[in-house]
């Protein structure tokens, strides 16, 4: 049985914003996995609708939309033996400012007035979920 696992990570528009792409792509290096695919975009409305489509009738979808939306994002493939679990490890709780320290989130983002909405990175959440994320993001994959 193979583990081995592709996993989309972006780095939000706060964590590109403030510089932090290099930080985490070093993190996800030193970590061990490997990088696949690398890009910097402003994401269309289009993507995003199709990207969150699970949250499409939370509260705060349109804010989170209006978000990503807001400036350019590092979209990254990543790849390795159980990475998909390992980097939401690496990421943290989705509210940075319960995210343990160590953790990306923890370490590099706070609430910034936006509650949970600006937490710095986004990791799929399952093999499906990345498979999916990956041809939105990456769609010559
Ligand atoms: P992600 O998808 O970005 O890796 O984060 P996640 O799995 O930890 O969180 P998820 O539940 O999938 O939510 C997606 C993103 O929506 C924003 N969010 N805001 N205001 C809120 O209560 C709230 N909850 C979630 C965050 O940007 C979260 O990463
Ligand atoms: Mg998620």
């Amino acid at each position: 049985m193979t583990t081995l696992e592709r996993s989309l990570v972006l780095v939000k528009p706060d964590g590109f914003k403030r510089g932090l792409s290099g930080e985490v792509l070093r993190r996800i290096e030193a970590k061990g996995y490997r990088l696949v695919a690398l890009r910097i975009l402003t994401p269309t409305r289009e993507m995003l609708d199709a990207h969150y489509a699970e949250h499409a009738q939370k509260p705060f979808f349109p804010e989170l939309v209006g978000f990503m939306a807001s400036g350019p994002v590092t979209a990254i493939v990543i790849e390795g033996d159980q990475c998909i679990a390992g980097f939401r490890s690496l990421a943290g709780a989705t509210d940075p400012t319960k995210a343990l320290p160590g953790t990306i989130r923890g370490d590099l983002g706070r609430d910034w007035g936006m509650g949970s909405t600006e937490n710095v990175v986004h990791g799929s959440d399952s093999p499906e979920s990345a498979a999916r994320e990956i041809g939105i993001w990456f769609p010559s994959l």
